[in-house]
C-alpha cells in the first residue's frame, strides 16, 4: 500500500510548459486517472512519477518519503506502456520472469511467482508461447504480468489499451481494474478516453495545457464540472447563454457571465409537424420552456442515437436511447427543444 504526494511539480521543455506547477495527493490503493487531450502533459507527469524525467520544480513523496532524487529502479514503481515493450525473442514465461531474475531471486521463487501472476491475468496456458505469436490483448496482459510480478507499490499505465480493438479494450480494462482491487496497488492510469476513465477510476484529474482543471470522482466530474472545459471534455455538454435560458426555457436564475451546462441526454426533442412561423429573434419567443431547432445530423451508435441540432445558430447535441428513437426525427426535421433535469448547473462563460 502506498500513497503518493506531488508538491509544486512542474516541467518545461524549452518554451513549452508541459506541466504547470501542480499539487496532487494520490491515496493508497486508489485507482487514479490522468485524463486530458493530446499534448496536455499526462505522459510527462507520469514519467516524472516514474523517475524517467526530473521535474523543474517541486518534490515527490512516496509514503511521506522524498523520492524526487531517486533513480527509477529504486522507486518500486512499475510501468505499463501502450507499445508493451516486451522482449520478442523470449517466451511469455521468460518475459515475466525477467524482472525477478534481475533481482536475483531463486529459481523456485521465480517459478511460483510467475505462474501465480500468469493465472491472475488469465494466461496460465500460454507460458511457453513466443511473444510474437500472441494477440495484442494477450501481449498487453504479459506486459501487465511483468509489471505486477515484482510487486511494485505503485503501478503506472500510459494509454495501455489504445492499440487494442474495442472488445479487447473493454475486456483488458476490466482485468486491470479487477487486479488493482485484488492487489491494492496504487494505480495511476493515463488516458485521453473519457469513457474509459469514467468506467475504471476511483478519482480522475482532468488536465488541459499542463494544468489540472478538476479532481474528483467520475460522478463529481460528470454531474458537477468545475468549468466549461471539464463539462465539454467529460460530458460533451451544451452551453446556453443567459439570454437563451430566459427566452427559450423560462430559466431566470442565471447571470450574464454564466452559461447553463446541459448534458446531451438532458435535451428532449419532439417533431414539429406543422411548420411554425419562422422566429427571427429569440426575444420574441414565448417563455414556455420550448423552442424550435432543426436537425442537421443523426448518428446511430448502437445504444444511443445522437442528434445534432441547429438551435439559434448554435450547434447543440441531444442523445436518446435507440429504443426510443423515432423515425420521424431525421436530418431536416423541425423540432421543439426542451430541457429535462434540474438545470441548475452553471459555469463561467470563460473557459
Ligand atoms: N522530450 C520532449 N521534448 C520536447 N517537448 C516535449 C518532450 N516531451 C513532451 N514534450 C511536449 O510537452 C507537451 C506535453 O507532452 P506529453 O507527452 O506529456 O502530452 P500527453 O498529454 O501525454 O499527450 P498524448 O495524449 O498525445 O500522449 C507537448 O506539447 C509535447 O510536445
Ligand atoms: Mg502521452
Amino acid at each position: 500500500m502506498a500513497d503518493l504526494s506531488l508538491r509544486n511539480i512542474s516541467k518545461s521543455f524549452g518554451k513549452v510548459q508541459a506541466v504547470a506547477p501542480l499539487n496532487l495527493e494520490i491515496h493508497s490503493g486508489e485507482f487514479f486517472s490522468l485524463l486530458g487531450p493530446s499534448g496536455c502533459g499526462k505522459t510527462t507527469l507520469l514519467r516524472i512519477v516514474a523517475g524517467l524525467e526530473q521535474p523543474a520544480t517541486g518534490s515527490l513523496f512516496l509514503n511521506q518519503k522524498d523520492i524526487t532524487a531517486l533513480p527509477p529502479q529504486k522507486r518500486n514503481i512499475g510501468l505499463v506502456f501502450q507499445n508493451y515493450a516486451l522482449f520478442p525473442h523470449m517466451t511469455v514465461f521468460q518475459n515475466v520472469a525477467y524482472g525477478l531474475e534481475v533481482l536475483n531471486r531463486t529459481k523456485a521463487e521465480i517459478r511460483t511467482k510467475v505462474i501465480s501472476v500468469l493465472e491472475k491475468v488469465q494466461l496460465d496456458g500460454k507460458q511457453s508461447v513466443a511473444v510474437p505469436n500472441l494477440s495484442g490483448g494477450e501481449q498487453q496482459r504479459v506486459a501487465l504480468a511483468r509489471a505486477l510480478v515484482v510487486e511494485p507499490q505503485v503501478l503506472l499505465f500510459d494509454e495501455p489499451l489504445s492499440n487494442l480493438d474495442y472488445a479487447l479494450r473493454l475486456e483488458t480494462r476490466s482485468v486491470i481494474r479487477r487486479l488493482q482491487k485484488e492487489t491494492g496497488i496504487t494505480n495511476i492510469y493515463v488516458t485521453h478516453d473519457q469513457s474509459e476513465a469514467l468506467a475504471i477510476s476511483d478519482r480522475i484529474a482532468v488536465m488541459n495545457s499542463g494544468a489540472i482543471q478538476q479532481i474528483g470522482t467520475p460522478q463529481e466530474l460528470y454531474f458537477s464540472p468545475a468549468n466549461r472545459f471539464v463539462a465539454s471534455f467529460i460530458g460533451h455538454a451544451n452551453f446556453f447563454s443567459a439570454e437563451i435560458c430566459r427566452s427559450c426555457f423560462g430559466i431566470q436564475a442565471i447571470g450574464e457571465n454564466e452559461v447553463l451546462v446541459v448534458l446531451p441526454e438532458e435535451i428532449s426533442i419532439e417533431r414539429q409537424m406543422e411548420s411554425t412561423s419562422k422566429v427571427e429573434s429569440i426575444s420574441t419567443l414565448p417563455s414556455d420552456g420550448k423552442a424550435n431547432g432543426k436537425i442537421i445530423d443523426v448518428q446511430f451508435s448502437g445504444a444511443v442515437v445522437e442528434y445534432v441540432i441547429d438551435f439559434f445558430h448554435q450547434r447543440i447535441t441531444a442523445t436518446c436511447s435507440s429504443a426510443k428513437h423515432s423515425g420521424d426525427l431525421q436530418i431536416g426535421s423541425e423540432v421543439a427543444v426542451s430541457l429535462s433535469g434540474k438545470n441548475n448547473r452553471k459555469v463561467s462563460r470563460e473557459q
